[in-house]
């Protein structure tokens, strides 16, 4: 059988994270590897989407130009990914010139084939760049919640999507212009014409056997009806429209992007100075399987938006799955670059070298199959611990030092089998078809578990037959100790040959202790990998314990860039209604020194102060117990107002109000003079 498999190109527009490999790399490759060791055809394509807004916004970000932009981040994703195994056959990208061919050729056929309509819309355009403002360009007062910094796709205070026009107040973010409606042209591609047959194509032939979150959103899209969607935006980033009289027309980038698919398989046969035209077995061959691996925000558009391309151009296959994953949290807050609350494949990989099979084995394990996940820490370290070192590293590296102390580090003979040897066996050939199951129904996380079914069956099988306890009497059970190495041998070449799509820097290893090339997916289930006499390594191991130290300083990092999140990205209060300097004038703030401290009893918030305000000692109650501890707080200096009228609380009139501002983790900080000033003078 012929596979294309196919990961979401991904934004190079920030480095990658955890919750990219847990979405749809990690998937994919274990797909991918997977069907390469079922003796399949595959290519597995992916690469870098260098056009659309989010590079643009990046590249004023960081003050570079958009190809640089894209260069940066392309090279940072391209190794982290290659860091963590993933067996991509080409890792291309959109700004190359293959790919500006493909997709214009493609965008050319389509419109050649009048299955693309041009029609004319009103946009926002900025009259001072004389430019068409896309959505993020625009900002205005949110209509919902009155955050005058919103954007004309989405309000990042109240989280409402919104659309440009819904703005009050609109504004060019590029010079602060209020934006005119132009009119402009762009094609579209009518996507109500495809409605019939997408739902004959997924409604009715992949109801069992897309995954239901993929299937479920599919439904809603076709029963709300399809509109036509414009493939073509006002930007100068992305590839021109391939028609006279386009100047400032690029292609939409979720028209190009997955173009790029096809294009990659065309860069991959260019690389290997293999005829271009082979591209076409991948794509337009009747019996290849299209798989496209995406996150739950791509789902429209491999399911609806591209296959209606793809049959419209006429020469292409439809992919037979799109098996998209839902989100990764972090720490229970949705991953977010712009908030750099994520955790980095290039950090990672600085603070756990070498520990590429260890995130690999964690995402897996809580891979978000069919709800969104969460990452923490501490489970990565639990699963890190109790599973890979206590479980599966702990049966192989007995294995071995077992086979080193009793079997002069060779593989030992078998003699006659005992009924637990039989379960052992029956245990060992069912596993692979179980994992074989789960694979190609996309259920990863269930395959990895049979998978450390095995590690658990051997660690137990090790444990109830105690080889060292035999070892008392070595005489006498000589033969029966040689039979359970040689079985838990055996084991562990399972387990490499098994683990392979999974952990494959892991699987390495195994081979390397165990003397063998890395064995054929058929021999799995099988006894026959390892013949007597065979010399194997000295044991080395293959996890190591994480400390609590270790996850500490992760848990830390995430904490500080939440602290700089907030001070960089805090949308300050509306402005309130404007006074007079009469109004302003009528207020007495003061400068006083806190003489005494305490808790006001039975409250949790308030302490009561003494503050000398020069000519008086006034008395205050303040909300500020859980940001401050009394003792620490005497000699302070304050601006209190001192002419607001006393109130009662909890029985103790206070007699004065302090300054206090908010500070990035929600903790009130004093306003004070940054010197020692005269108590009572008052602030102007
Ligand atoms: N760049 C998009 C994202 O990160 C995914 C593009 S997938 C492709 O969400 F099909 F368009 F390539
Ligand atoms: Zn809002």
């Amino acid at each position: 059988m012929r596979y294309t498999i196919t990961a979401a190109l991904l934004y190079a527009n920030g480095p990658a994270h955890i919750g990219h490999l847990a979405g749809c790399y990690i998937p994919a490759d274990i797909y991918a590897r997977y069907l390469r060791a079922k003796n399949h055809d595959v290519l597995f394509v992916s690469g870098s989407d260098e056009h659309g807004v989010p590079i643009t916004i990046r590249a004023e970000k960081e003050g570079l130009t958009p190809q640089e932009v894209v260069d940066k981040y392309h090279t940072i994703i391209k190794k982290s990914f290659e860091e963590f195994g993933i067996s991509f056959d080409i890792y291309s990208r959109t700004s190359k010139k293959i790919h500006y061919d493909t997709a214009s050729d493609f965008f050319t056929t389509l419109n050649n084939r009048k299955k693309l309509v041009v029609q004319k819309s009103e946009q926002y355009y900025d009259t001072i760049r004389n430019k068409f403002l896309q959505d993020r360009y625009i900002t205005g007062e949110c209509p919902k919640c009155g955050n005058p910094n919103a954007y004309g796709d989405q309000c990042e205070k109240c989280g409402a999507t919104l659309s440009p026009s819904e703005l009050i107040n609109p504004r060019s973010a590029l010079s602060n212009a209020t934006p005119i409606m132009k009119e402009t042209s762009h094609w579209y591609l009518p996507l109500q014409d495809a409605e019939k047959w997408l739902k004959e194509w997924i409604l009715e032939t992949h109801q069992s056997d897309w995954k239901t979150n993929v299937y479920g959103q599919c439904k809603s899209w076709l029963e709300q009806g399809l509109q036509p969607r414009a493939v073509t935006r006002d930007l100068e980033w992305g590839v021109p429209v391939p028609l006279p009289n386009t100047d400032g027309k690029v292609l939409y980038v979720w028209f190009d992007a997955p173009i790029g698919y096809i294009s990659a398989t065309k860069d991959y046969f260019e690389q290997k100075n293999e005829p271009i035209d082979n591209y076409k077995k991948y794509w337009q061959d009747e019996n290849t399987k299209l798989v496209h691996f995406i996150g739950k925000d791509n789902i429209v558009f491999h399911c609806i938006i591209f296959p209606t391309m793809l049959k419209a151009h006429g020469d292409f296959i439809l992919p037979t799955n799109v098996p998209a994953n839902e989100f990764l949290n972090l720490e229970g807050n949705k991953i977010s670059t712009s908030r750099n609350w994520a955790v980095w494949l290039h950090e990672y990989l600085v603070d756990f070298p070498e520990k590429q099979d260890v995130l690999r084995y964690v995402l897996t394990a809580n891979a978000p199959e069919q709800k969104d996940n969460d990452f923490t820490w501490k489970d990565f370290q639990t699963k890190n611990n109790n599973e890979l070192v206590a479980t599966l590293g702990n049966f192989i590296n007995r294995a071995f030092v077992l086979s080193e102390k009793y079997t002069e580090n060779k593989v030992p003979q078998l003699f006659d089998l005992e009924q637990v040897d039989v379960d052992l066996l029956k245990n060992l050939k069912e596993i692979p078809t179980k994992i074989e199951n789960s694979i190609e129904n996309y259920r990863f996380k269930e395959a990895l578990n049979f998978y450390m079914e095995l590690a658990r069956i051997g660690n137990k099988y090790m444990q109830d037959n105690a080889p060292w306890q035999l070892a008392k009497d070595l005489e006498k059970n000589k033969n029966r100790i040689d039979t359970i190495l040689h079985l838990s041998l055996q084991l562990v070449a399972n387990l490499a040959i098994l683990g392979e799509p999974f952990l494959p820097f892991t699987s390495q290893k195994i081979n390397q202790l165990l003397n063998i090339e890395p064995q054929k997916w058929e021999k799995a289930g099988t006894i026959t990998i390892l013949s007597p006499e065979h010399s194997l390594q000295k044991a080395t191991l293959l996890f190591a314990k994480i400390e609590d130290i270790e996850i500490q300083k992760q848990i830390d990092k995430l904490e500080n860039s939440k602290k700089q999140n907030e001070l960089e990205n805090y949308t300050p209060e509306n402005i309130k209604k404007e006074i007079n300097f009469d109004d302003f004038s009528k207020i007495d703030i003061r400068i006083g020194t806190i003489k005494t401290a305490e808790k006001v009893a039975k409250t949790k918030k308030l302490l009561k102060l003494s503050i000398d305000i020069g000519t008086e000692i006034r008395t205050v109650v303040s909300g500020i117990a859980e940001h401050f501890l009394p003792e620490n707080i005497i000699g302070q200096q304050v601006c209190l107002i001192v002419n607001l009228a006393p109130r009662a609380m909890q029985g103790i009139e206070s007699q004065g109000m302090i300054l206090m501002a908010e500070d990035a983790d929600g903790k009130l900080k004093f306003v004070a003079p940054t010197e020692i000033v005269k108590n009572g003078v008052t602030v102007k």
